[in-house]
């Protein structure tokens, strides 16, 4: 069968996660083999990485541009290790994130310059490019109650992108609806402020044409 892949984007709190596991056992019954991946991190490297970028030793804050090559290093790895091999294999493989995250994060909310950003995921993924992003698109306001929420149960804690502010996630925000508005047929906009049933069949339908 002939390999797909499959990445999800949108701010904190969106659902990716969650969805992600949905999707994976949807396509796993249609009998699809499937991989599942996350950023960063995804391999032994890149979670190390994840470490490093969520919460940065030390008393110095992490630079932009650090963090912005830290990522791609992670996704340098797991388009290598991972990714290729699985598309390879024909699998079907969802990524939690990818580099759009990068564009919106570093680029629209850091404040980098997006040809430069662009440049960092160019050198990390090569020709390994999503056939489909879904961006899972909730309001801010919904992000934090959710998060919150999720914090209570789960007993997360915070991360070096929970001191950036309302104006950073506003940015993210936007600069993820500029992406989308900009590659209109490689991504879908699913309304994911929506119980979890209706968003897993709005993903489906967005899917099911690719398979
Ligand atoms: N459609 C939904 N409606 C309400 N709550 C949701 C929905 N999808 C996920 N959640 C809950 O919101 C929180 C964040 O979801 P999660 O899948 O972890 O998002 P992400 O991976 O994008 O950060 C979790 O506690 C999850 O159970
Ligand atoms: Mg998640």
């Amino acid at each position: 069968m002939s390999s797909l892949f499959i990445t999800f984007e949108g701010i904190e709190g969106c659902g990716k996660s969650t969805q992600i596991e949905r999707l994976a056992k949807r396509l796993a019954k249609a009998g699809r083999d499937v991989v599942t991946l996350r950023e960063p991190g995804g391999t032994p490297i890149g979670e190390t990485i994840r470490e490093v970028v969520k919460h940065p030793p030390g008393t110095e804050p992490i630079s932009p541009d650090t963090e912005l090559l830290l990522m791609n290093a992670s996704r340098a790895q797991l388009v290598q290790q991972a990714i290729r091999p699985a598309l390879a294999g024909g699998a079907v493989v969802l990524c939690d994130r990818f580099y759009d995250s990068s564009l919106a994060y570093q680029g629209y909310g850091r404040g980098l310059d997006l040809a430069k950003v662009q440049q960092a995921i160019d050198l990390a993924v090569g020709d390994t490019r999503p056939d489909l992003t879904l961006l899972l698109d909730i309001p801010l306001a919904v992000s934090q109650s959710r998060v919150g929420a999720r914090r209570q149960t789960t007993g997360e804690g915070q991360d070096q992108f929970d001191q950036s502010g309302d104006a950073f996630f506003e940015r993210v925000q936007a600069g993820f609806h500029a992406l989308a508005k900009g590659e209109p047929q490689r991504f879908r906009i699913i309304n994911a402020n929506q119980p979890p049933d209706p968003v897993s069949d709005e993903i489906w339908n967005a899917v099911k044409d690719h398979l």
